[in-house]
């Protein structure tokens, strides 16, 4: 099974080539234009700002070869979280401070922001608990209250290109963890909910990434197509003509997009890497009809031997800031690596020790990205 699935992975990849919109053979603002090309991805001030306690701290002890390092990640591109509804004016910020920069610049800019405020959000891990509950109106509120605003922001800024992220862990839990009840109990509420933010962000300037975890989760085969189902039937649930650009992987993972060296706990599986991932998931999604499209977050890079298993996903260590954002990837299926989780704040109170709640600052963490970060954050590439 695993040979002829490989196969069938290689069979399918050789079609894809094959199919008739190659890339870049697209006029600009065609659909099927990679949104990333040619535009800057924006870089967050907000995150920045928390930055300065980690120069600060490099400074401190003399190591101006660090601290010129993290001059360098505060100018690097990074995702704006909206993790609650009193954090849709984080949406407000990043237009405001994206519009400065493109008048400086005169280059178009393109926004990632994540969308992240499920009723009943993080329904197996539990570290990511949000405000909204299912059975307190949590699902009217979402779509009332968070969806719908941050909808008519995004449409009031068209002389900005957003990229939206779905619901990072959301699906990929309806995909393994429906054995959980508060996960089974959840699944309607998720489809609906991330089905009602697909059709209310239908702009020509947003352009909206389902998350699809990453390797370690659905890049197994027997999961593959079980998840490119799920897409599928959340797609569908938007309504006729809705559309979506494609998938984010690797969201706050560790997983490297090129692997160097290649894991033991990768076992058996076609997705030892993200690149690999995206591919052996494109054939299921093109069967599903689905557009197999994707960015990767390299925020975060786990050093080779951090972990003992791939479902470590908790303040890893050693880890480093990873390649910088670019849309030069060797990979005809991807449209970017980004970062998605903004590097310092903390997966939740779990990993390396004394690591805060989830999002909350942990500078200890953040020195650490900055020591092992990736050449290419100092040496744009
Ligand atoms: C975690 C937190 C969330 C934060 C995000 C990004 O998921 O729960 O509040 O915005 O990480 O750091």
């Amino acid at each position: 099974m695993r040979v002829s699935s490989l196969v069938a992975a290689l069979a399918t990849g050789g079609l894809v080539a094959a199919t008739p919109k190659p890339k870049g053979s697209s006029p600009p603002g065609a659909v099927d234009a990679n949104p990333f090309k040619g535009k800057t991805q924006f870089v967050n001030p907000a995150w920045a700002a928390k930055l300065e306690q980690t120069k600060k701290a490099f400074l401190a002890r003399n190591d101006t070869v660090n601290a010129a390092k993290t001059e360098k990640v505060q100018q690097t591109s990074s995702f704006v979280w909206v993790s609650r509804i009193a954090e849709l004016s984080n949406i407000d910020d990043a237009i405001a401070a994206a519009r400065k920069a493109q008048k400086k610049t005169g280059r178009r800019q393109i926004v990632g922001l994540v969308l992240y405020n499920l009723p009943d959000r993080d329904c197996s891990a539990g570290e990511s608990a949000g405000e909204l509950s299912s059975d307190k109106n949590g699902l009217e509120i979402y779509k009332t209250e968070f969806v719908k605003p941050f909808a008519d922001k995004v449409a009031a800024a068209k002389d900005l290109d957003f990229a939206i992220v779905l619901e990072p862990d959301s699906l990929a839990n309806l995909v393994t963890n429906l054995g959980i009840e508060f996960c089974a109990n959840a699944a309607p509420v998720y489809r609906e909910g991330i089905a009602y933010a697909i059709s209310s962000l239908q702009q020509p300037n947003v352009h909206l990434y389902i998350d699809a975890a990453h390797g370690g989760w659905l890049g197994w085969d027997d999961n593959l197509p079980l998840a490119a189902k799920e897409f599928a039937e959340v797609v569908k649930l938007a309504g006729e003509g809705k559309k979506i650009r494609g998938f984010v992987t690797n969201v706050s993972n560790y997983n490297p997009f090129h692997a160097v060296v290649r894991e033991n706990f990768t076992e058996w599986s076609n997705s030892w890497d993200e690149s690999h991932y995206a591919s052996s998931l494109t054939p299921f999604l093109e069967k599903e009809g689905l557009p197999a499209r994707f960015i990767v977050d390299q925020g975060r890079v786990a050093l080779p031997g951090a972990r003992k298993e791939w479902g470590e996903w908790c303040n890893v260590a050693p880890a480093g800031f990873g390649p910088a954002p670019t849309t030069r990837v060797n990979n005809t299926v991807v449209d970017a690596l980004v970062w998605v989780k903004p590097g310092g704040e903390s997966d939740g109170e779990c990993g390396l020790a004394g690591a805060p709640k989830a999002g909350q600052w942990f500078d200890e963490y953040a020195q650490m990205l900055v020591e092992n970060a990736h050449p290419s954050v100092v040496h744009k590439w």
